[in-house]
């Protein structure tokens, strides 16, 4: 009970591509979070057929699920609507379709309990998931030290931020300030995802890739890749796509693709965590930071999260942070976490604002 008058009960919605996820976490005012339930309904099988995701079959799918993963997280968590703290809702960026389906449901649960809404950027639920604790934990985690290097790398984005403040005093447009560096063309998980297809592996290709390097025990220094842009903090992945994918044609030619698909798997793999590597190694050096954490899909990366964990600059006050796995990915409980701290500062939206919230399908703030 004494837990229930000190939290804050925030629901998360995230529907901005192929995931329809809610979730409820409890947040203490010294910042420990709980999260009480997380219901994601996946739509990669729905996918997978066409390769990657169809945005207006998502969208639909997202109008069928979304009341009963919301009821789902809700029971699951123990939870009344009316106790709820307030309704955070992913509203930018994303397929606006898919967006549009989680901002309705929030705008109208905000309305009918009188609750207060919070947009959430989606990179910022990203960048928040590194203060989710593991499943069923209450651990919280170490106060971190600042200067942060914050490398969001997922399907979408490949961005380097720095960081110089806690969450509970992030500023609004504190990523848009924060940016040092990002990809001129591919996303690294969109190079994983374009990669594995060229490979023939199924959507989404980022675990497909490597899972048969792992399967394979493919060699990551059988094929040598390019690795861009060596003197850059930016990034570029679509000179590596192309040279993966003539390189498996030339192994079809040959008729080798199939006996080294682990290999080349492995190789591919090792240059995109070659090169992310190589740049956040630079950054945490050039900007002197004290901590560093790695987030969004792709830091579920086995191999990235094992090699960034051993060769981090050893300037660094703490090992790199990672969310854990299952918050990586898509999901709901970052969004609720982002919104707890908006939450926390006072940002919810006006009456009026609450009804005109509208979904962005652009990433800027
Ligand atoms: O953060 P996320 O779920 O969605 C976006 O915001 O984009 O990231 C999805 C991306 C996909 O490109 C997927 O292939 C990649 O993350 N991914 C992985 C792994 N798991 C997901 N990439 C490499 N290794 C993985 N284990
Ligand atoms: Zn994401």
């Amino acid at each position: 009970m004494s837990q229930k008058i000190r939290s804050t009960f925030i629901l998360g919605i995230e529907t901005s591509c192929d995931e329809c996820s809610a979730s409820i976490v409890s947040h203490t005012p010294n910042s420990e979070f709980q999260v009480l339930s997380l219901t994601t309904f996946s739509q990669i099988h729905i996918h997978r057929p066409f390769g990657g995701v169809v945005p207006e079959i998502a969208s639909r799918n997202h109008l069928e699920t979304i009341n009963p993963i919301i009821d789902q997280a809700l029971t699951d968590a123990g939870i009344a609507a009316q106790d709820l703290s307030a309704i955070a809702v992913t509203n930018r960026p994303g397929l606006v379709g898919s967006l549009l389906v989680g901002v309705s449901a929030a705008k109208a649960m905000a309305y009918a309990l009188d609750k207060p809404l919070i947009p959430v950027h989606h990179l910022e639920g990203h960048a928040a998931s590194i203060f989710l604790p593991t499943p069923n934990s209450v651990e919280r985690e170490q106060p971190l030290d600042f200067p942060m290097l914050l490398a969001i790398v997922s399907g979408g984005h490949t961005n380097l931020y720095l960081i110089h403040q806690p969450p509970e005093t992030w500023p609004a447009d504190f990523l848009k300030t924060a940016l040092i560096a990002q990809t001129r063309d591919d996303a690294a998980g969109e190079a994983f995802d374009k990669i594995a297809k060229s490979f023939g592996l199924p959507y989404p290709g980022g675990i497909a890739l490597e899972q048969t390097a792992v399967q394979g025990n493919g060699n990551p220094h059988a094929f040598s890749l390019p690795r861009a842009l060596p003197q850059s903090f930016d990034f570029s992945f679509s000179g590596l796509k192309t040279a993966a994918s003539l390189l498996a044609n030339q192994l079809r030619q040959t008729g080798t693709f199939h006996d080294r698909l682990p290999d080349l798997c492995a190789s591919a793999q090792e240059a995109i965590v070659d090169t992310l590597l190589t740049k956040i190694c630079l950054a945490v050096k050039q900007y002197k930071c004290k901590s560093l954490a790695l987030v969004g899909g792709v830091a579920a990366n086995k191999r990235l999260r094992a090699r960034l964990t051993a060769e981090a600059p050893n300037t660094l006050t703490r090992p790199p942070l990672f969310p854990p796995l299952s918050y990586c990915t898509d999901n709901a409980a970052m969004i609720a976490a982002a919104g707890a701290f908006r939450f926390q500062q006072g940002h919810t939206l006006s009456f009026e604002q609450t009804l005109t919230l509208n979904a962005i399908a652009n990433p800027a703030f």
